[in-house]
């Protein structure tokens, strides 16, 4: 049985409206990462933290998939195999278009309790403090994996990585682990591997195939060649 895992970046959704993270101007040029996506910045300044992504979080509510997003939603329905997304992305565009997808670094939907666990629907603007609903501590905060804290569902994406065929990323720059080691992985199971972004990244030496340009544009073509 064939089985393709595609790893997606913030590449994916730039041309939907959501600012990548290393591009000229990107979310990192405007914030610090210690301030915003770290536990440290959050116990320092949880109102600053809570807000970015608040912002962030409405963003995506607007946003809506581009043709990329839809390329990989129809290869999921109709592709003969099995078709894993793991993504890097917090928004739900590739829900939005139908798809379904591993996320590996959290949702903007979806709020966690710090003291117990849970996850509930995020509201659109959380606030510091907010009471969990299921054990009522204020600990409520964004169901978001930020850096020093250990990525979601990697035992289900290495055994992914482990039978996979064909192993592809799209819009990453390969500079954050583990998501940057995948391709390492799934090559030791001797998968093809395929890249697709607007330039070569850090870990293009990787990749047996690239495919270069805009990932609404490229994604699409690069589905059609999977199904036909
Ligand atoms: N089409 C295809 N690729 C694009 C496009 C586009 N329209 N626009 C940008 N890209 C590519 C860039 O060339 C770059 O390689 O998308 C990549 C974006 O890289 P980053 O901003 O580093 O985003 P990402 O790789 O997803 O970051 C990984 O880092 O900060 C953490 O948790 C955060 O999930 C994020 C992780």
């Amino acid at each position: 049985m064939n089985k393709i895992v595609i790893l997606t970046g913030a590449g994916l959704s730039a041309e939907s409206g959501l600012g990548t993270f290393r591009d000229e101007g990107g979310l990192w040029a405007q914030h610090r990462i210690e301030d915003v996506a770290t536990p440290e910045g959050f116990a320092r300044d949880p109102e600053l933290v809570v807000n970015f992504y608040n912002a962030r979080r409405s963003q995506a509510h607007e946003a809506t998939p581009n043709a990329a997003h839809h390329a990989l939603a129809r290869l999921q329905k109709d592709y003969d195999g099995e078709v894993i997304l793991v993504t890097q992305n917090v928004d739900g565009l590739h829900e939005k278009a139908g798809g379904s997808a591993i996320h590996m670094h959290g949702e903007l939907a979806s709020a966690l309790c710090g003291a117990c666990d849970h996850r509930w629907p995020a509201p659109l603007e959380m606030a510091p403090g907010d009471p969990c609903p299921s054990c009522g501590a204020p600990a409520a905060r964004p169901d978001i994996v930020w850096f020093g804290e250990v990525p979601y569902h990697m035992e289900d994406i290495a055994a992914h990585l482990f039978d996979c065929t064909i192993f592809a990323a799209i819009g990453t720059s390969g500079q954050v682990y583990p998501a940057a080691g995948f391709v390492q992985e799934a090559l030791m199971n001797g998968a093809e591997t395929v890249e697709l972004n607007l330039k070569s990244t850090d870990i293009s030496g990787a990749f047996a195939q690239h495919h270069i340009g805009p990932a609404s544009e490229i994604v699409p073509a690069w589905v059609e060649s999977l199904l036909t």
